[in-house]
């Protein structure tokens, strides 16, 4: 990377924003010149140990003068606001997952930062894994997606289930899952309808619940169904996860111990491509050095599709019917 050193800011000072800040830390490119967060404890102590200044209010870090970009850790309502304001203040973003917490916003932050020619990236880290890329070569070579399946099963509530297990901050599991139904878009591009079903037990007025099953359904564009199921908080020993790709010409499985492919021929297994891969951090920061990226922008469009399941899903159960995406 070339050129002068990048100044961000970060905004929240729990789990995210202390690996971002560890994070950031190790790239010479890069300063921290400032923490924002509610939390006036947990934010000035982060602050201090990246001798950064401490801001209550995160609009005054997004308006922050000198600021080349803006990092988004706060919890998941909160993404798209601040997101919107930043691109608007001119900031690069790179923001946590899921991009927003409305359709509306996310649509208005990818709009804003490819009208400003600024640089937004979600935390979806498939855009930059060996693994993604080797099946995404894979899938090219297996003809017409017929099924996509996922299943995952959970014990655990996550180290803060008040905010995890509530739905107006972070929505529904396939909101907060995002990330698994972000690579399934990246590589099978975006649904025609969505329709989606859950049950949420203890659930409570303010939103919040024990545990949970959460399924959705969409038809693909191109063609082929896309499944996911989430449960969570149940009575499990340990946590599993099943993938399975189905095309015309074979199918890509992964149940937990790595991608093979299936054919009639045989099964192989799929391995990473090898070689080095910049970290999601590094490729934003050299996004924003060589003055805005169409990959950037073909990514946020991805990010969004991929709310765009979670949040219509959502709509869908609670109108209890199927969504048609106008596009
Ligand atoms: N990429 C990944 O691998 C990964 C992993 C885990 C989580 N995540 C995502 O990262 C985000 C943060 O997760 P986390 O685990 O870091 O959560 P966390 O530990 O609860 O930290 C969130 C921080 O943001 C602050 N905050 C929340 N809403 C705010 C608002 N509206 N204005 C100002 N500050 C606000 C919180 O303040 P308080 O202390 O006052 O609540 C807290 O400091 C979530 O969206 C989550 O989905 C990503």
């Amino acid at each position: 990377m070339t050129g002068k050193k990048l100044k961000i800011g970060i905004i929240g000072s729990g789990g995210m924003a202390r690996h971002h800040v560890d994070g950031f830390g190790k790239i010479d490119s890069v300063e921290v010149v400032a923490i924002a967060s509610r939390n006036a404890q947990t934010g000035a102590q982060l602050a201090e140990t990246c001798s950064a200044k401490f801001l209550s209010d995160w609009n005054d870090l997004v308006q922050h003068e000198g600021l080349d970009g803006v990092v988004i850790c706060t919890h998941n309502n909160s993404h798209g606001e601040i997101a919107v304001a930043a691109l608007r203040a001119d900031k690069h973003v790179f923001t946590e997952y899921p991009l927003a917490r409305s359709i509306d916003e996310g649509e208005e932050a990818v709009r804003l930062a490819k009208s400003n020619r600024r640089v937004l990236r979600v935390s979806h880290s498939e855009a930059v894994s060996n693994s993604h890329k080797a099946i995404k070569r894979k899938v090219g070579e297996l003809g017409q997606l017929l099924l996509t399946s996922f299943l995952r099963l959970t014990a655990g509530r996550g180290g803060r289930p008040e905010i995890l297990f509530n739905l107006p901050i972070s929505g529904p599991p396939a909101h907060f899952f995002v990330y698994h139904i972000y690579p399934i878009i990246d590589l099978f591009g975006g649904v025609e309808w969505v329709e989606a079903g859950a049950v949420y037990e203890g659930l409570t007025d303010n939103g919040g619940y024990h545990r949970f099953v959460n399924s959705v359904t969409v038809g693909f564009k191109a063609g082929g169904i896309g499944q996911w199921t989430w449960s969570g908080g149940i009575e499990i020993n340990a946590a599993e996860q099943h993938q399975r790709y189905v095309l015309t010409d074979g199918a890509l499985i992964n149940t937990g111990s790595g991608w093979t492919c299936s054919t009639r021929s045989g099964i192989e297994d799929v391995l990473p491509f090898d070689g080095p891969s910049l970290s999601l951090q590094e490729l934003w920061l050299d996004e924003i050095q060589e003055g805005g990226s169409n990959a950037a922008h073909a990514d946020a469009a991805i990010a969004l599709e991929a709310i765009k399941v979670s949040l219509y899903a959502e709509q869908s159960m609670q109108e209890n019917r199927r969504i048609a995406l106008v596009n």
